[in-house]
């Protein structure tokens, strides 16, 4: 086992629980869960409600004493994060900020799990170095709290994933596992055609985040996506022909939103070059579902 011992804030959701899976193989690590926790055979855990309370997120951390603080609590969904400000205020912005300033008194090294959302969503193939103008609610927010880290950290990671793709827990579904939901053919699910990201297996994330332990990367923003530029519908219907999967249940999102092209991938050749990392086409993500 390594000596950097890692702590996961938020970590009983979907990202945060398949980050404990794959680092507690070679990290000793602790999660934090909130409302919602599937026990963890290899990580310890904590319950923890005190996102909105600096000193008790300052308590936490020193109690806990980890080398290294990643922060995935939060909200994923765009539309979801549009009707939740309290939470996304609580979660994206209040939270991290105290959860860094704790991690900052003990000189812990944070990692902030930020989104493709920071930008525009008009040219795509943002490099780390373009202009964020995020237009939604939730991108807005995530560049609130990394442009806090950024000022205020002096041992910190923003990672900007572009759609991760996995498996979740009962409790935290992946978007995968509610397409494949035995009970969704009943009901009707619309999707954009005009949206475009390029989705990343959360095991890349795993990996990048690996290697930047092993590198001891400071003070860096990176990009994580895959090789396959594609919309939320195409990705579905692609995702549940491969499994053999219905598809009646799924149609295009339609509505007067839907008038402009988006495309918010990422481009992530730095990481490739900094981290050593190799990136997956979309059939390849699949194969490791
Ligand atoms: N999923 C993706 O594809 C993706 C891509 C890029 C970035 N991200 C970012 O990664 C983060 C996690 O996303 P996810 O997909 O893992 O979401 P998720 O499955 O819904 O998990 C959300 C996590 O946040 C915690 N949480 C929510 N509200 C809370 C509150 N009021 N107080 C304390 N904890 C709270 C939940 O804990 P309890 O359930 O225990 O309350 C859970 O651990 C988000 O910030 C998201 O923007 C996700």
């Amino acid at each position: 086992m390594s000596e950097k011992r890692i702590l996961i804030v938020g970590g009983s959701g979907f990202v945060g629980w398949n980050l404990a899976s794959l680092l507690s193989r070679t990290y000793p690590v602790t999660l934090t869960w909130n409302r919602s926790l599937t026990p963890h055979p290899r990580a310890a855990t904590v319950q923890f409600g005190g996102l909105h309370d600096k000193d008790a997120c300052v308590s936490l951390v020193q109690q806990l004493n980890p080398t290294v603080v990643i922060y995935t609590t939060g909200i994923s969904d765009p539309v979801r994060a549009e009707k939740d400000p309290a939470t996304m205020m609580l979660t994206h912005t209040n939270g991290a900020n105290h959860m860094l300033i704790a991690a900052d008194y003990i000189k812990a090294k944070s990692i902030f799990i930020s989104s493709d959302y920071v930008f525009a969503g008009i040219e795509g193939n943002y490099r780390e170095s373009d202009t964020t103008i995020p237009f939604n609610a939730l991108g807005k927010a995530k560049l609130s709290a990394e442009n806090f880290i950024r000022s205020r950290s002096l041992n910190h990671v923003v990672i900007r994933c572009a759609p991760l793709l996995g498996r979740g827990t009962l409790d935290h579904p992946s978007w995968l596992d509610r397409l494949r939901d035995p009970a969704l053919p009943a009901k009707k699910i619309t999707l954009s055609r005009k949206q475009v990201h390029n989705p990343v297996h959360i095991r890349e994330l795993a990996t990048a985040i690996d290697r930047i332990l092993q590198y001891d990367i400071r003070n860096k923003v990176i990009h994580l996506g895959g090789l396959t530029r594609i919309s939320e519908y195409d990705l579905a219907m692609k995702f549940l022909e491969r499994f053999g999967l219905t598809r009646e249940h799924v149609a295009p999102f339609d509505s007067v939103l839907e008038y402009q092209y988006q495309d918010y991938s990422l481009n992530f050749t730095q990481s490739l070059r900094l981290l050593k990392t190799e990136a997956l086409l979309l059939e390849q993500s699949f194969d490791l579902l």
